[in-house]
């Protein structure tokens, strides 16, 4: 497929979305090149079906589908509130590992902006393990910035970094 021809059709799955193992099976697809890197392991290594679809429904799961329907991409949301007010907290963001690079994993994050302004949210918030620092430079380059880091439980170090995206009021 060329790459540059590439147009996926990048939705909101609402109530008849029934392709729920397809985003899980994307899912371990996609973060199986973290086995062994990140410590500890990703949630996506124990993500059940069940857990899938319980996600899709506290908030919104946006898919990114080829010509032939099969899902190429993915991201959860919710919305989350702190101190500063509510923010859209996106996680689980995928992109199959034949179709990176390809710009689809951006696409499905200005949607998720896009779906934030609807919201009348200004923030958005991510998370990324510290070791991968290519997804570091990823939310960088699409006007993230650091702002605070996360410890798991029993580690004694920051094991992720905590991004965040201010939405201008016109893009
Ligand atoms: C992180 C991830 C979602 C990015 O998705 P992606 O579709 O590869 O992202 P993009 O193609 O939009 O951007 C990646 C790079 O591809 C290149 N690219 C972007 N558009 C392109 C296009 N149209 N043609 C060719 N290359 C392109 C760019 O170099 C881009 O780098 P930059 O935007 O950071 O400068 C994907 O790598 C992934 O699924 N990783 C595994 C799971 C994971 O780590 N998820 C995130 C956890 S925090």
């Amino acid at each position: 497929m060329d790459g540059s021809a590439f147009q996926p059709l990048v939705a909101i799955a609402g109530g008849a979305f029934d392709q729920h193992q397809a985003v899980l099976e994307l899912l371990q697809a996609s973060y199986k090149a973290q086995d062994g890197v990140v410590d500890p392991p990703s949630s996506v290594t124990r993500l059940t079906l069940e857990q899938v679809i319980a996600d899709a429904k506290a908030g919104d799961l946006l898919t990114a589908e080829a010509e032939d329907e099969s899902i190429v991409g993915c991201v959860f949301t919710k919305t989350l509130s702190n101190e500063a007010g509510p923010y859209m907290y996106l996680h689980h963001l995928a992109v199959s590992p034949i179709q990176q690079g390809k710009g689809i994993g951006g696409m499905l994050l200005r949607t998720v902006e896009t779906l934030a302004r609807g919201r009348g949210i200004d923030r958005i918030q991510a998370m990324s393990r510290v070791e991968l620092v290519d997804n570091h430079a990823f939310f960088e380059r699409h006007g993230f910035r650091e702002v605070s880091f996360f410890t798991h439980n029993g580690y004694h170090r920051p094991t992720s970094v905590r991004f965040e995206k201010l939405l201008a009021a016109d893009p």
